[in-house]
């Protein structure tokens, strides 16, 4: 049996919700590795629209495994006000069908706040985080000082991880002009929430090491994209995980050889939201129409993304770094109707050729990307179920990809209706 590994190829929203739940509908156990509520997922299965943020995809279809892995950094509140508003759709979520790694750090309300003041106090130079409080909490957890989900079950074990976490993080309030933590309430809010907490807590590397000997088809979820990765990403405008595929490995307990398939997400062309470098972003009619034809507006915070050519530089770096086995190319359909389309192939800095984006943040500052020209197309692609609906130039710029990024294209995603999908490979067949 394939395990499949599904990660997004570009700053994130590149369409992962649409194609997790198609893979999901055929797989056993759906987990997620990194991230945390930062992630905005949208599903859309007959006539409901489910948004989720934690809880792995595969949570809306029955007889599935949801798995949260210790990659994750885990809100409790978040996460019961989402199985709260998921379950009054109709779903139904229990320690059946979700299971919570024992070993995740959690993220706390002070996570939130410090997340906040630094944004506040950053002015000109800040992130533009999602305001979550991932990053503190990654903090915390490489810092030691995290408190995870199993001290929640005793008293001694929280009291010293509260005293170690409110040392470091009152003396950093202190610097940013912010009370000091109320220990008593932190601590009452923990020992409120730990009993529906914990009921979810399982040895999830226990559990997945199960599943892979018993032959079940494992889906591992990623969240954000490649770009946003906390080694390789446009650092430091990234999220604190590790996007990119080895990562789900890693953050479930698994060895590298459980993953058979690296499934990349690229939209066809670019977004980012929040700030730093975006070689190919338009800031003319151009951008203005694939933001407003694309929907571009984000799940999470409702920003509005930055919109740009497709940038096959970007792609091709990431698809190396992650391993990617075939992409699944999303939101065609959104290039409908463009004259000419153009994408990047290359870069210039300071008057020599780059094949990759550099590190250093100097030289980032100064790229210029090197186009292609090629024919738009005045057909529609909406709802393309096979090649041959597509017309001839549309078919072009997806073999042009192709060729670009070095990577062939596993799924053509045609509308956000899940059927609207032209399947080349399929991930799960092995
Ligand atoms: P954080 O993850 O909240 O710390 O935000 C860090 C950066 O990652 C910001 O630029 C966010 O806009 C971006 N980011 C975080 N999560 C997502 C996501 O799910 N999609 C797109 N961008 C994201």
């Amino acid at each position: 049996m394939a395990n499949v590994v599904v990660v997004g190829a570009q700053w994130g929203d590149e369409g992962k919700g649409k194609i997790v739940d198609w893979l999901s509908e055929r797989a056993d156990v759906i987990a997620r590795f990194q991230g945390g509520h930062n992630a905005g997922h949208t599903l859309v299965i007959g006539n409901t629209v489910f948004k989720l943020s934690l809880l792995p995809s595969g949570i809306v279809r029955e007889g599935k495994l949801a798995v949260i892995g210790n990659g994750v950094v885990l809100d409790p509140w978040a996460l019961f006000s989402e199985i709260d508003k998921i379950s009054a759709q109709g779903v139904s979520i229990s320690t059946e069908n979700l299971m919570i790694a024992e070993n995740v750090p959690l993220i706390l309300p002070l996570h939130q706040d410090l997340d906040q003041l630094r944004e506040a106090a950053a002015g000109k130079a800040k992130i533009g985080t999602t305001g979550r409080g991932i990053g503190p909490a990654y903090e915390d957890k490489v810092g030691r000082r995290a408190i995870r989900l199993a001290d929640l079950g005793d008293e001694e074990t929280l009291d010293a991880r509260l005293d170690r976490l409110l040392a470091h993080h009152d003396a950093l309030r202190q610097g940013l002009g912010a009370e000091p933590i109320d220990r008593a309430e932190l601590k009452a809010k923990l020992q409120e929430i730990a009993p529906r907490l914990l009921a979810y807590a399982q040895p999830v590397w226990k559990v997945m090491a199960e599943a892979r000997k018993s032959g079940k088809r494992i889906l591992f979820e990623g969240a954000q994209g490649s770009l946003l990765d906390i080694d390789f990403g446009t650092y430091p405008y990234v999220t604190s995980s590790t996007t990119m595929s080895g990562m789900a490995a890693t953050g479930t307990g698994m060895g590298p050889g459980a993953v058979d398939f690296v499934l990349g997400i690229v939209k066809a062309y670019t977004t980012r939201v929040g700030e730093g470098p975006f070689p190919t972003e338009l800031h003319d009619e151009d951008g203005q129409r694939l933001g407003e034809r694309g929907h571009e507006f984000g799940t999470v915070t409702g920003r509005q993304r930055r919109c740009g050519w497709f940038d096959a530089v970007l792609v091709r770096q990431t698809c190396a770094i992650s391993g990617v086995s075939g992409i699944a190319l999303t939101k065609l359909d959104v290039l409908d109707g463009f004259k000419k389309l153009k994408i990047c192939v290359g870069y210039e800095i300071d008057g020599q050729h780059y094949d990759y984006l550099p590190t250093a943040a100097a030289l980032q500052s100064r790229v210029t990307p090197v186009y292609e020209e090629m024919d738009g197309w005045q057909g529609s692609t909406s709802g393309a179920r096979s090649w041959a609906d597509l017309p001839a130039e549309a078919i072009k710029y997806v073999r042009r990809v192709e060729e670009l990024i070095q990577c062939p294209v596993a799924l053509l995603s045609t509308s956000p209706e899940r059927d609207d999908t032209i399947l080349v490979t399929d991930p799960f067949s092995d």
